[in-house]
C-alpha cells in the first residue's frame, strides 16, 4: 500500500515538456508492462480478504495515471514548440508579405482626373465592346473611311456592327445622348486596334477623352484648357504647340505636341530628334456630331480632345517600350511603389 501511495504522488507531480518525457510516462504508468500492470499481476499473491481493498486502490491508481496521461498530452499540444526545445522559434517576428504598387497607367489616369477635376470636369465611362454607331457613324466617319477597315478594328466575326472600341471618342456620343449641356467630361479607358505589337505600338492601350459642350465655346477655351493641363502635368516650363490636322469628328482639328521633357527639347530618340512629342488629338466638335447626339448645333458649340495615357507615362517616367505596360514584370512595376 505504501508503494501505491508513492506511485500516486509520483504521478501527480509528473511534468512532461517533450514527447520523450510523455513517452517515458506512458511506458512507466500506462503500458501493459508498467508498474501498475505489475501491481495487477501481484493480485494473486494478496490474501483473499484484502483482495477487494487492494483491487480498489490499484484501480484508483490506474485511473489517476490515465487522467494524468490525457492531461500531459493536452498540455504538450498547447505548449509552443519553442518552449519544448524545438528548432522552430514561434516567437520570432514574421516576414512581411511584399507590398504591391499601383500600375503606372492607374497612377497617370488618377493624376489626369485630378487635374481636370480642378476645372470642373467629371468622369464618364462607356463600354469597351461598342457598336458602329457610337464608335464611327455618330462621329461623322464617312461610310468608307479606312479606320473602319479590318486591319485597324477588331470586329465581332458574327456581327460586323459590333467591335472593340478603337478610341474613347465613342463615350462622347454616349454622354451627349444622355445628358444636356453644359457638359464637361473626361472619359478614360482601354481601346483596341489591330496592330502588330512592338516597342512603339500595341493592340491594347489607354486613352482619355475630354469633351466640353456649352454656349459660346471657342478654340481659345480648348487652348487654355490644354495649357492648364500640360503645365500641371509636366511642369510650367513645358512648351505646347498646336498643329493643324484632320479628324472626322472635329472641325477645325489640331494635334497637340509638347516639348520633349526627356531631352528638354534638344533632341533624343524618344522625340526622334525633333524636340517635340505628340500627346493628343483635339478640335472643335463637328456640328454633324452634335446633331447625331441630338444637341442643337446652332445653340451649342464645344471642343474635344483624346490623349494617349501610355504616351504620357512614357514621357513622365522615361519609359521607352510600350510592351512594359502589359507584361506585368514586377521588376518594372515595383519602381512605382512610392507614387
Ligand atoms: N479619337 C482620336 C484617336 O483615337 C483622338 C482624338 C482626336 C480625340 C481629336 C478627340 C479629338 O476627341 O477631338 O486618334
Amino acid at each position: 500500500m505504501m508503494d501505491i501511495d508513492n506511485l500516486k504522488d509520483e504521478i501527480s507531480k509528473f511534468k512532461a515538456s517533450s514527447q520523450e518525457q510523455l513517452e517515458a510516462f506512458r511506458i512507466k504508468f500506462i503500458s501493459r508492462k508498467s508498474v501498475i500492470g505489475e501491481l495487477f499481476g501481484k493480485m494473486k499473491e494478496v490474501p483473499n480478504e484484502e483482495k477487494k481493498a487492494f483491487g480498489q486502490h490499484i484501480n484508483e491508481l490506474k485511473n489517476l495515471a490515465q487522467d494524468k496521461f490525457q492531461e500531459l498530452i493536452s498540455d504538450l499540444d498547447s505548449t509552443p514548440e519553442s518552449a519544448s526545445g524545438s528548432s522552430v522559434d514561434l516567437t520570432l517576428p514574421t516576414s512581411f508579405a511584399p507590398l504591391g504598387s499601383s500600375h503606372p497607367i492607374t497612377i497617370i489616369r488618377n493624376e489626369i482626373i485630378d487635374i481636370f477635376s480642378k476645372i470642373g470636369f467629371n468622369v464618364s465611362e462607356g463600354p469597351e465592346i461598342e457598336d458602329d454607331w457610337h464608335n464611327f457613324t455618330a462621329l461623322n466617319f464617312p461610310p468608307n473611311h479606312p479606320a473602319r477597315e479590318m486591319q485597324d478594328t477588331f470586329f465581332l466575326e458574327k456581327d460586323p456592327d459590333i467591335a472593340l472600341r478603337t478610341h474613347t471618342s465613342s463615350v462622347q456620343i454616349r454622354v451627349m445622348e444622355n445628358e444636356k449641356p453644359p457638359i464637361r467630361t473626361l472619359s478614360p479607358g482601354r481601346v483596341f486596334r489591330n496592330e502588330a505589337i512592338s516597342a512603339r505600338a500595341h493592340c491594347i492601350f489607354h486613352q482619355v477623352e475630354g469633351l466640353f459642350i456649352d454656349k459660346n465655346v471657342s478654340f481659345v477655351d480648348l487652348k487654355q484648357t490644354i495649357y492648364f493641363f500640360v503645365k500641371e502635368m509636366f511642369g510650367s516650363d513645358t512648351k505646347i504647340r498646336f498643329r493643324p490636322s484632320y479628324f472626322p469628328f472635329t472641325e477645325p482639328s489640331a494635334e497637340i505636341d509638347i516639348s520633349c521633357n526627356i531631352c528638354g527639347g534638344s533632341g533624343c530618340n524618344i522625340c526622334k530628334y525633333s524636340g517635340w512629342v505628340e500627346i493628343a488629338g483635339s478640335g472643335m466638335v463637328d456640328p454633324n456630331v452634335l446633331t447625331s447626339a441630338n444637341i442643337d448645333s446652332e445653340e451649342y458649340t464645344g471642343f474635344a480632345f483624346g490623349m494617349g495615357m501610355e504616351r504620357m507615362a512614357m514621357l513622365k517616367w522615361q519609359i521607352n517600350d510600350l510592351r512594359l505596360f502589359t507584361e506585368n514584370d514586377v521588376r518594372f512595376l515595383e519602381q512605382f511603389k512610392s507614387l
